[in-house]
C-alpha cells in the first residue's frame, strides 16, 4: 500500500500504530483527563464495585445486548455510536438498583442507552423515560415505541429538553449523551439540577472533553465520580454520596 501522507515514515515503522494513531490520541487525552483529576476518581470504590455489579447484573444484561446485536433492521447511525459495555451496564445497573420513577435523556441515536433504560424498567415494573433528540431519525433499535413508559421529543436545540422539562416535575435520573461541548452540557446540567429529586443522578457521557462535567460537580457541591474507560471517561453526580 502506497501511503502517501506525513505519517509515511510511521506507517512504515508500525502499520498497527498507523492504523490505530486516532484511538491512541483519544485514548491518551483521556487518561491525561483522568490523571489531572484523579481526586474525583474514587478508583478503588468504583473498580471494586464494578467487578460486583458486573457479577450482579451480567446475565441481565448480555441477554438484552445479545438481542440487540442480533437485531438486523438497517439502523439510522453506526452501531459505534451506542454507549459501550461498561458505561451500558453499569447505567442498566442504576436503573435496577434506584428503580427511578422518572428518567430523561438526551442524544438517542438508535437508541442503544434508550432500549437498556426501557428494559431496566420494565423489569422493575415501575418508571417512565422521556427521551430528547435533534433529528427524526433517531430510536431504531427501541423495542415498543407504542408502550406507556416513553415519550420521544424531537425538536431544535435546547428546545426538546425544555418541553421536556416542563411535562415532569421531577427527575431522577438523567442521562447526558447529546451534543458534548462545553456550553451545551453546562447548559443542560444547570437546566436539569432544579428538578433533581434528593436521590437523583446525573449520569453523563463524555465527560473528558471538556470541564462542563467537573463545573457542575463543584460548583453545586456535588458528589462526583468518574469512571474511565479506554478512549473516554463517564461521569456519575448527586446531591448524595455515590455508593456505586
Ligand atoms: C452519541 S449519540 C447518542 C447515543 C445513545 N445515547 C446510545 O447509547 O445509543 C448522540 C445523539 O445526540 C443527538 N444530539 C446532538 N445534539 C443534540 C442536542 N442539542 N439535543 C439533543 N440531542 C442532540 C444526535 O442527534 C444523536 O442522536
Amino acid at each position: 500500500m502506497a501511503v502517501k501522507h506525513k505519517h509515511e515514515r510511521l506507517y512504515r515503522l508500525s502499520p498497527w500504530l498507523y492504523n490505530n494513531i486516532s484511538a491512541l490520541k483519544a485514548a491518551l487525552r483521556n487518561w491525561a483527563f483522568v490523571v489531572a483529576n484523579i481526586r474525583m476518581m474514587r478508583f478503588s470504590v468504583n473498580i471494586g464495585r464494578y467487578g460486583q455489579v458486573a457479577k450482579e447484573y451480567s446475565a441481565e444484561f448480555d441477554r438484552i445486548t445479545n438481542i440487540i446485536a442480533s437485531d438486523s433492521r438497517r439502523l439510522g447511525y453506526p452501531r459505534s455510536f451506542n454507549m459501550n459495555r461498561k458505561e451500558g451496564l453499569l447505567l442498566y445497573y442504576l436503573v435496577r438498583t434506584l428503580r427511578p420513577r422518572m428518567v430523561l435523556e438526551t442524544g438517542v441515536a438508535n437508541g442503544f442507552s434508550t432500549r437498556l433504560v426501557l428494559a431496566a424498567l420494565k423489569r422493575n415494573g415501575i418508571g417512565r423515560l422521556v427521551s430528547v433528540d435533534v433529528d427524526k431519525d433517531v430510536g431504531g433499535l427501541v423495542e415498543d415505541p407504542g408502550s406507556g413508559r416513553w415519550r420521544l421529543i424531537i425538536d431544535r436545540p435546547g428546545k426538546g429538553l425544555e418541553r421536556a422539562l416542563k411535562g415532569i416535575s421531577r427527575v431522577d435520573l438523567f442521562i447526558h449523551d447529546s451534543d458534548h461541548s462545553y456550553k451545551n452540557m453546562l447548559w443542560e446540567f444547570g437546566m436539569v439540577r432544579p428538578k433533581l429529586s434528593g436521590s437523583g443522578i446525573v449520569y453523563s457521557d463524555d465527560v473528558n472533553g471538556n470541564r462542563a462535567f467537573l463545573e457542575f460537580v463543584r460548583k453545586n457541591r456535588l458528589s462526583g465520580v468518574i469512571i474511565p474507560t479506554f478512549r473516554k471517561s463517564f461521569g456519575i453526580a448527586s446531591k448524595r454520596p455515590i455508593k456505586i
